[in-house]
């Protein structure tokens, strides 16, 4: 998720796109750039860092263009340097590109494009882009643009610029947000409404497979099949703070409603067209993934939970032994490591020190140490052997939602990967891998009912303490829906497996207390349902997540959210959403700060 603007107008144009990347900061942050142009082509100005890295190697006394584009990147193919900031140039130096999204088909495409003596200088799939633009380039650069993506596979907003047609823009659109801002006499286009909000509130969505002209003239926006496109502007009413937000009350909220794009995206260009998974950045053989006899997770926080659903899942595939340890723990343990031993080390921040301490001495005890991380050239993708990225884009909420979504979609394919090398690609694999892909479309039912917790929300918001509950692969979702709840409304919650119940906590069970009750009908729904009734018995309100027909629960429960059937081993992907939309409402009925809760920090970068 990287943030992109385009300009043309009568004002210099450089200032305009520092002060745009700026408001698209919160879409990334780790390299900016702009072209304009000048001198006979373009002058480009990159920077690796946050935007005041650019601001500072910017001289705007040198930068009279009228036009021009800019980019605020959040890595995914490339790690954050000056050589894969964007904006990217074609061999020549003729054509200028910005983009975000990721194209699938880069690596092949790259190789035919060297083949045909292009050469290129960043890492980056993008680049791509800006050298069969060059190629298709004969003084129509809208046609260019067109017959370029020809080639594409993959999500992309992206704006070009050439030197052959100096006062024009061109914007195209696939999976990825491109909105054209209509200011007197200037035209804008950029990812996001924000960017523009200090010039103009008059904005067109643009759509999936269009393209769109920008000249002094005005703009064209037209189809896939190139048939002009004719849209109403909408009036933006928002404020700036609102805009960065998506119109949502906090970045928790609109990253709540990210989560299908966050899986999507992970899953995307992972499974080949013949039903295999292939996860690029591991680093590791076919031989060597065979070999690992035991996997050992290491994680914090939520993303602990996520380890301890892969476990499940790598066990119940690959029929490989998984231990799960919280990476603080760990790394005072003296743990049993062995070279048959792969090290998962899971942290959506890649910057945990706890975690980045656990890969240190399993390194040194010989280990292969895999990361799985949402932050591109974050601390421990230099650290671990192989990593796999999750596709979530930047977090900014400090409770996380939409990077445990990430790291359990990219930790299922891990687990089916290990199935896939010890041959296990039954028929169960290719139902999941199947099944994987419905996700992203079965959450957004589920958010679609978002507001239905409300009620629930209302009615629990002045509680002392509160249960989740759940066995099998929903009990690390009870332990998250806990966790949420404690971080962002200081409610006590704790997270159980149904069955230990009886073991001890039962006896906290009084008149009144609410129990959230995670009962997908599963292998263990009989259970569970044991478990509802002892609750229900001493008088706790049931409060329960089931499946979409489940008719039986709901004559029993005070309470219940239905999700859509899945896979059982896949539930949690679902099961997890109501829980983060029941803490926030929650959280937000108690007046609390969601998005920056007391005593904690998105990163925890010391022991
Ligand atoms: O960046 P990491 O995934 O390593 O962070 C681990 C925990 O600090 C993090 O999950 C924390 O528990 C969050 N506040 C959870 O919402």
């Amino acid at each position: 998720m990287c943030g992109i603007i385009g300009y043309i107008g009568g004002q210099p144009s450089a200032p305009i796109l520092l002060q745009a990347l700026k408001r698209l900061e919160y879409r990334g942050y780790d390299s900016a750039g702009i072209a304009v142009p000048g001198n006979g082509g373009f002058s480009r100005i990159r920077r690796q860092g946050n935007l005041a890295h650019l601001e500072k190697a910017v001289d705007l006394s040198t930068l009279e263009a009228t036009i021009g584009i800019g980019h605020t990147r959040w890595a995914t193919h490339g790690h954050p340097s000056e050589a894969n900031a964007h904006p990217h140039f074609d061999c020549s130096q003729q054509i200028v590109v910005v983009h975000n999204g990721i194209i699938e088909n880069f690596h092949q495409l790259r190789l035919d494009l060297i083949g045909r003596g292009h050469e290129f200088t960043s890492e980056t799939d993008t680049e791509v882009l800006a050298h069969l633009i060059e190629e298709a380039y004969a003084g129509d650069l809208a046609a260019a643009v067109t017959a370029a993506l020809g080639y594409v596979e993959g999500s992309y907003a992206l704006v070009a610029m050439a030197v052959g047609s100096p006062r024009e823009l061109v914007g195209a659109r696939h999976d990825s947000p491109l909105v054209l801002g209509l200011g007197a006499g200037e035209l804008f286009i950029a990812s996001d409404i924000p960017a523009m909000l200090d010039h103009t509130r008059e904005v067109i969505i643009i759509e999936n497979g269009e393209l769109v002209r920008l000249t002094e003239a005005g703009y064209e926006i037209s189809n896939r099949a190139g048939d002009p496109v004719e849209r109403d502007s909408l009036k933006i009413d928002w404020d700036v703070a609102a805009a960065e937000k998506g119109g949502y009350e906090d970045f928790m909220l609109k990253e709540i409603h990210e989560q299908p794009r966050a899986v999507a995206e992970t899953i995307r260009a992972r499974v080949t067209a013949d039903g295999r998974v292939d996860l690029p950045n591991l680093d590791m053989s076919q031989a060597e993934l065979k070999r690992v006899k035991k996997v050992t997770i290491i994680a914090c926080g939520t993303s602990y939970h996520a380890g301890l659903l892969a476990k499940t899942h790598i066990e119940t595939w690959a029929r490989v032994p998984v231990e799960v340890d919280s990476s603080s723990e760990f790394r005072y343990r003296d743990p049993i490591l062995t070279e048959d031993t792969l090290v998962v080390a899971i942290t959506q921040s890649g910057e945990t020190a706890d975690t980045l301490a656990g890969v240190k001495i399993a390194k040194k005890k010989g280990a292969q140490v895999l990361a799985v991380t949402n932050v591109v050239g974050s601390t421990i993708t230099r650290e671990a052997d192989g990593v796999i990225y999750t596709y979530a884009g930047p977090e900014i909420g400090v409770a996380a939602t939409k990077t445990l979504i990430a790291q359990m979609t990219a930790l299922t394919l891990f687990g089916l990967l290990l199935a896939q090398v010890n041959g296990r690609t039954n028929h169960e694999f290719q139902e999941t891998l199947a099944e994987l892909e419905q996700i992203p479309a079965k959450i957004e039912s589920i958010l679609a009912r978002a507001e239905t917790l409300l009620g629930w929300a209302e009615s629990f918001h002045h509680v002392d303490d509160l249960l989740f509950l759940g066995r099998g692969v929903s009990y690390p979702m009870a332990m998250e829906g806990a966790l949420k709840l404690k971080e962002i409304s200081y409610i006590h919650a704790e997270g159980y497996p149904g069955g230990e119940m009886k073991h001890g906590p039962i006896a906290l069970i009084t008149d009144g207390l609410p129990v959230v009750v995670l009962a997908p009908k599963d292998n263990v729904y009989d259970k569970i349902m044991g478990n509802i009734h002892e609750a229900e018995a001493r008088g706790a309100h049931i409060l329960v997540i089931a499946s979409e027909g489940d008719e039986e629960i709901g004559g029993l429960a005070e309470r219940v959210f239905y999700i859509p059937k899945t896979l059982d081993l896949l539930s949690p992907l679902l099961s997890v959403v109501p829980l983060q939309l029941l803490s926030y409402y929650i959280a937000k009925r108690r007046g609390c700060n969601v998005d920056q809760p007391r005593n904690l920090a998105k990163s925890v970068t010391v022991e």
